[in-house]
């Protein structure tokens, strides 16, 4: 019987139809380290992983049988697809059902940076609120104010839709510019990278983390933002350079950031849990429950249409 390997328990409407094949279900709450995991998924044909799974060539190798790594995740930085590809082991993900979820994310990280929320609900539960007052805890207005989409793809399109429900004008910038009518359909604007971090008050970033894009936001190009600029980030830690966010929200040289994802995670350096101008998310994008269970049975989909010498519906390489 084929074996199936998942280095941390899923969602059951996932798990429940790979129960026909070998099953093993890293029973403990916590995650595997390089070794266990080579150890724990030894001889697996199917091998189901978290971002925090590191699938580098040294695990692959060793994976002798594996013909399939399904990530339960849309990004897939987390996994050698390189070795993955000469060692002719397939690799999945799971796009489109948690753009939603992480659009929405995304707004809310939008609002809570741009009204102050976590610094009000602080400040509420400190005993501080003793009355109504005109300039008490001022954030931005959103109506009319430009956000700036870095990597127009599902999650960025999805946040554009929101945002115009807010009355903001959005401009953005992708390696690849859309094409004219899909702009025209969206109503953005492309423009250069630079151009971009001048001209918005907040700037969200939606790209996969890649060579081309680790700290693609430093600080130079920080200093392009507005003194009352805000910057969010809901796609990968290492695009933006930590350590120069930081100086630049300690500084006040940026209005505020809203980070769900951190450069080595888990870690979060102290000096960002300090600052009171940005929120911190312990990476929650797709955390839906609805969504979750999605992903859960796309994950089980992909292995199971591999372990049957189909072609796997979520495919990366
Ligand atoms: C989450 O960050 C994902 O890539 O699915
Ligand atoms: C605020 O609470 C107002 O009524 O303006």
């Amino acid at each position: 019987m084929q074996k199936i390997s998942v280095t941390y328990k899923l969602p059951e409407e996932g798990l429940r139809l790979l129960r026909r094949y070998d099953l093993k279900v890293n029973a403990e709450d916590r995650f595997l380290s390089k070794p266990e995991l080579i150890d724990f998924a030894y001889n697996a044909d199917a091998l189901i992983t978290l971002l925090s799974d590191q699938i580098d060539r040294e695990v692959i190798e060793r994976l002798e049988n594996l013909k399939v790594i399904a990530n339960y995740a849309v990004g897939f930085n987390n996994i050698d697809i390189v070795a993955a590809k000469e060692r002719g082991v397939v690799v999945t993900n799971t796009p489109g059902v948690l753009t939603e979820a992480t659009a929405d994310l995304t707004m809310a990280l939008i609002l809570a940076t741009t009204r102050r929320l976590v610094e009000g609900d602080r400040f509420v539960r400190r005993g501080l609120f003793d009355g109504w007052k005109p300039e008490l805890l001022l954030g931005v207005s959103l109506k009319d104010r430009v956000l700036g989409i870095i990597g127009l793809g599902r999650i960025g399109k999805a946040v554009v839709q929101r945002a115009k429900a807010f009355g903001m004008k959005v401009v953005y910038h992708n390696r690849m510019p859309a094409s004219k009518k899909e702009e025209k359909a969206l109503s953005v604007e492309y423009k250069s990278l630079e151009d971009l971090l001048k001209l918005s008050d907040v700037v969200s970033v939606h790209v996969p983390l890649t060579k081309e894009t680790r700290h693609l936001i430093g600080s130079s190009r920080l200093k392009l933002m507005k003194p009352t600029g805000v910057l969010i980030n809901t796609s990968r830690g290492a695009v933006i350079d930590e350590q120069a966010l930081i100086q630049f929200l300690r500084e006040r040289r940026i209005f505020a950031a809203g980070l769900d994802v951190f450069e080595n995670e888990p870690e979060i350096p102290y000096a960002l849990r300090e600052l009171d101008n940005v929120v911190l998310l312990p990476h929650l994008g797709s955390a839906t429950r609805e969504t979750r269970m999605e992903m859960a049975l796309m994950v089980a989909r992909n292995v199971i249409a591999v372990l049957n010498g189909k072609r796997p519906p979520n495919r990366v390489v």
